[in-house]
């Protein structure tokens, strides 16, 4: 049995990052949404739209309404996490009461009451590369076929329970196999994203500016801004695929839309496979639009400093060394493409970061820490 098409979403989660973006889609395509987040700074543009409620809420608190408002949608979109590393190493036990626990209240309310779910999980399930192992002994390890992950077959391999940065992985994976149970046992109607590094407008926010631990792309650009050196970890030598925020939200909106639930109890990566790049070449590449486009007279070029993972985040600290997303399903049951390249998706984050600061206006928004 397919669901019939949503006119009212609730958005749990959308005054952040991906929700921001994803809401003003939504609204343009006409859903009514409700939006509950602890911010609304990134949503403020579109705070009076008639279509959009927002309510301020923090969902661990009891009693916030959630019954209500499950009730209320059609279907339910849930961005809320902590997703930052320096997190998981911080606050190893609020990423998992977060981004397990509490979601899993949400879940549990969308089953008993019936309405899908479409959860943002993440590729950080994956873990490491079979080529990360050295006892794997492998022939061609920087064959890119050892790193191409895929929903539905694809093993996960994370590091050790001292090394916590995994919990935030392990929570999320543990989140995936319950809402595939209880799909499998009650034929609960779910889909699940797994975002391979999205980056673009609003992301994170500067450290400089507010506390707390953003993404790699915010560290560079406050530093950028400031003329401090960009921090490679361990040199910088990992590699991720940078997906455009444009293209990510136009995915998910097809998987709202669910075109002859064809994304029922799927999961989907959501990833830019061609824009593969080391974090060592994403410093070098932002230090030469940098150069190229904001450099004031006078002012010094960041140089490029490298600092061990136990120095930056502390212990507990491993990393991801290569993921790339296989796109094959959302190619197949979307017809989605990615459009951004690597170049210009940068450079225009970077654009959208540098107007901010030079209006004095705040990417705002911190989460945890
Ligand atoms: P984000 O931090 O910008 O968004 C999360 C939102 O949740 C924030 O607006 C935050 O205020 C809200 N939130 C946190 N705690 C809350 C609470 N207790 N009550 C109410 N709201 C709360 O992050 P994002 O990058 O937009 O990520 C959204 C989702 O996608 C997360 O689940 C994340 O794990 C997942 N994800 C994102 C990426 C990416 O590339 N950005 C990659 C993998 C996974
Ligand atoms: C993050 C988070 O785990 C999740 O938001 C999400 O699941 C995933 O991104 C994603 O976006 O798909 P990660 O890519 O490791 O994971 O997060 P970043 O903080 O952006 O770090 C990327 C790489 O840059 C890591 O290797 C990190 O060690 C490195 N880094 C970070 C630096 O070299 N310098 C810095 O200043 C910051």
């Amino acid at each position: 049995m397919t669901t019939p098409k949503a006119n009212k979403i609730l958005v749990l989660g959308g005054g952040g990052f991906i929700g921001s973006h994803l809401t003003q889609r939504l609204l343009e395509g006409g859903y009514e949404v409700t939006v509950v987040d602890l911010f609304d700074g990134k949503i403020s543009e579109y705070i009076g739209d008639p279509k959009l409620k927002f309510l301020r809420h923090d969902i661990r608190a009891r009693d916030w309404g959630m019954e209500e408002l499950v009730k209320w949608s059609d279907l339910v979109i849930d961005l809320v996490a902590y997703a930052n590393p320096g997190l998981y190493v911080k606050i190893p036990l609020e990423v998992f009461r977060l981004n397990f626990t509490e979601n899993l209240h949400i879940a549990e309310t969308c089953v008993k009451q019936n309405r899908r779910l479409i959860q943002f999980s993440t590729c950080e399930v994956y873990g490491r590369t079979v080529a990360s192992i050295p006892a794997a002994g492998l022939k061609d390890p920087e064959d890119p076929k050892h790193a191409t992950f895929s929903e539905d077959s694809s093993e996960f391999i994370l590091g050790a329970v001292n090394k916590h940065r995994w919990i935030y992985s392990c929570a999320k994976q543990l989140l995936e196999r319950v809402l595939h149970a209880y799909g499998l046992e009650q034929g609960f109607n779910y889909s699940i994203i797994r975002p391979f590094n999205f980056i673009g407008p609003k992301i994170d926010f500067l450290a400089s500016e507010q506390d707390g631990i953003p993404r790699v792309f915010s560290f560079f650009m406050d530093a950028l801004i400031h003329s401090q050196p960009l921090k490679l970890v361990n040199g910088g030598v990992n590699r991720r695929c940078y997906t455009y925020i444009e293209d990510a939200v136009e995915c998910t909106y097809r998987i709202v839309e669910n075109p002859g639930g064809a994304c029922d109890r799927q999961i989907f990566n959501i990833g830019s496979p061609e824009n593969e790049v080391s974090i060592r070449q994403l410093a070098e590449l932002m230090r030469e639009i940098y150069r190229r486009k904001y450099l004031k007279p006078g002012q010094a070029l960041s140089e490029i400093e490298v600092v061990s993972g136990e120095e930056f985040y502390g212990e507990g600290y491993e990393d991801s060394d290569r993921r790339i997303p296989d796109i094959t399903k959302a190619r197949k049951l979307l017809g989605w493409e990615p459009k951004w390249k690597l170049g210009d998706l940068v450079e225009a984050s970077m654009d959208y970061q540098m107007e901010c600061h030079l209006n004095q206006r705040l990417v705002t928004q911190q989460t945890g820490g």
